[in-house]
């Protein structure tokens, strides 16, 4: 668990002010708590899929795809990081050049932000919490996946979060956001609500991706937010308490 210190000094490096806590609301709606305790947020779920042959299968398919044309131009299939027992999943967009380097996601600059970010909220990626992207290989000058991409690639990442049966889903950045929820609503109007994914209603929060947070510093400030709804959102379902759907 991390205790007060660290988080204000997570919450430092992303240059974010520490707030004061607040007396608790005596109302049960989802809301970003301001708490400064960190429950550990994520004891190792039961998730039988991951554990077994199928994960395996699924990482040696993603590592040997040649679905869509982008195979040609990579390195390496980058299939995802973390705990594949994760209660938390977080996905990206696509592997930009080092992760298409390492073979793992979110491994630059912005993985550092993120990696930051999900401390901050008491999650890491080695810990408790798998990371993925949309996309498994790197589109070239890092430009945006296209449809074609996308529809081929984005069966590997549903078999994914079937097999880790992610508790949160936590969607980082427009491109991710808009493929997982098959919309077109731009990331202002997807962040502060609870989305649904898939078919076990898997709950799903929008923000902004790091990359982006690195050339717009002003707005670590929501995504600050976003994070803490996120995390209130998991601590309401794992305490039991239905969510609201929305943020105050
Ligand atoms: N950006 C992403 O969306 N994913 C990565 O893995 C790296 C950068």
């Amino acid at each position: 668990m991390m205790d007060r210190a660290q988080r204000a000094a997570y919450l430092e490096a992303l240059g974010i002010d520490v707030w004061v806590p607040r007396a608790p609301s005596s109302t049960a709606t989802v809301r970003p708590t301001e708490s400064a305790d960190v429950t550990p947020a994520c004891a190792i779920s039961a998730s039988p899929g991951a554990s077994d042959g199928h994960w395996d299968a699924l990482r040696a398919e993603v590592l040997g795809c040649t679905r869509c044309g982008l195979h040609a131009g990579r390195t390496q299939g980058v299939f995802g990081v973390g705990n594949p027992r994760a209660e938390w999943m977080v996905i990206g967009e696509a592997p930009g050049a080092e992760e298409d380097r390492r073979g793992e996601p979110f491994v630059g600059r912005a993985g550092q932000l993120l990696d930051a970010m999900l401390r901050a909220i008491g999650l890491s990626r080695a810990e408790n919490v798998y990371i993925a992207n949309v996309l498994k290989s790197r589109p070239p000058n890092n430009r945006d996946p296209r449809p074609e991409e996308v529809a081929a690639c984005l069966p590997y990442l549903r078999r994914q979060i079937d097999l880790v049966r992610p508790r949160v889903l936590l969607a980082v950045g427009r491109i991710a956001a808009q493929n997982l929820l098959g919309t077109d609503e731009s990331l202002t109007r997807l962040r502060g609500r609870v989305h649904r994914f898939g078919e076990l209603n898997t709950p799903l929060v929008v923000t902004y991706h790091p990359a982006y947070l690195l050339r717009n510093p002003a707005d670590k400030r929501k995504a600050w937010e976003d994070l803490k709804f996120a995390r209130s959102v998991f601590r309401q379902l794992t305490a039991g308490v239905p969510e609201d759907g929305h943020r105050s």
